[in-house]
């Protein structure tokens, strides 16, 4: 009797829980939301709690958002900084230096278009406290690729880990980020890999910043490279990339485009793409 009674005591548990709580997912409890829906989230959900994030240097936020059913945390970039000329504390000048929310937004409707946006957040432009910037979905991060290199720990899977890793310096040669620090690469529970925070990307390049970065290449990836479309690119990150930043990216694209066929027709085509 007890045995059979016990199960349903505990779905009584659960649901008065549930009942009384709001929804408030944790890092390993990640709500099963589409895309859009996260959009949405992110778009209309108040913002019931915020602090200043502990690492990086552009005063990011970490905001919490509710909408009264779902409670989720959320990274807040406002940066626009915009100079003649930057001189770094290591020395390095950069001339029409731009420090910008917006190429988060640019990258991930760039990522949108090419297959890359399950690497990396949703983002959206949302405005809080008087100032716009991007807004992105907390992630379920174990750790970012500094800790793990710091800790000097091993990926279990490190096929999965490169063909990920591959992915992700595509996309850096496509962007031309002159930020691609390792604490803009996050990693999950099962050692998934995301890619964040492009706010100095879009530099004024034709030129792939690092081509011997390019080892192989997704195939899904690669055919979507070829197909990218410049006034498909254009009208997707309209408010935030110029048209001159629009045709630097078609250019690198070129040029990954021709690395990898290069490499292809030295090595053989299943050594290149996967
Ligand atoms: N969507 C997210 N999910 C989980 N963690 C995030 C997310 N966005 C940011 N973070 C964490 O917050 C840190 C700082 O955010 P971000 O990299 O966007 O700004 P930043 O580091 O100040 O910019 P910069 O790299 O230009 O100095 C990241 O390194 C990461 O640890
Ligand atoms: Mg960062």
């Amino acid at each position: 009797m007890h045995r059979l009674r016990l199960p349903w005591l505990g779905l009584l548990v659960v649901v008065a829980v549930y009942a009384v709580c709001p929804v408030t997912m944790t890092a390993t409890d990640e709500p099963a939301l589409s895309k859009e829906q996260i959009k949405q989230f992110l778009l209309t959900a108040k913002v019931v709690d915020s602090h200043q994030s502990k690492k990086g240097v552009t005063n990011t936020s970490r905001l919490t958002l509710s909408d009264g059913t779902l409670t989720h945390d959320a990274s807040f970039q406002p940066i626009d900084e915009h100079a003649t000329m930057k001189k770094f504390a290591s020395g390095r000048t950069e001339m029409n230096f731009v420090d910008s929310y917006k190429y988060n937004l640019a990258a991930y409707a760039l990522a949108e278009l090419i297959g890359f946006d399950d690497m990396m957040p949703v983002y959206v432009e949302r405005k809080w406290q008087g100032h716009v910037g991007s807004l992105s979905w907390w992630l379920p991060v174990k750790m970012d690729e500094a800790e793990r290199v710091k800790q000097k720990l091993e990926p279990p899977d490190q096929d999965a880990w490169n063909k990920q890793m591959y992915k992700i310096r595509v996309f850096d040669q496509l962007v031309y980020d002159e930020d691609p620090n390792l604490t803009n690469v996050l990693i999950g529970e099962n050692w998934q890999l995301w890619r964040i925070d492009f706010s100095r990307a879009f530099r004024a390049y034709k030129e792939l910043q690092a081509p011997k970065d390019l080892v192989r290449c997704d195939r899904r990836l690669f055919e979507k490279l070829k197909a990218l479309d410049a006034n498909e690119l254009a009208e997707k990150t309209k408010p935030y990339l110029t048209k001159d930043e629009v045709k630097d990216v078609m250019a690198r694209r070129d040029k990954i485009v021709a690395y990898f066929q290069k490499l292809i027709a030295e090595k053989g085509e299943n050594e290149v793409l996967y």
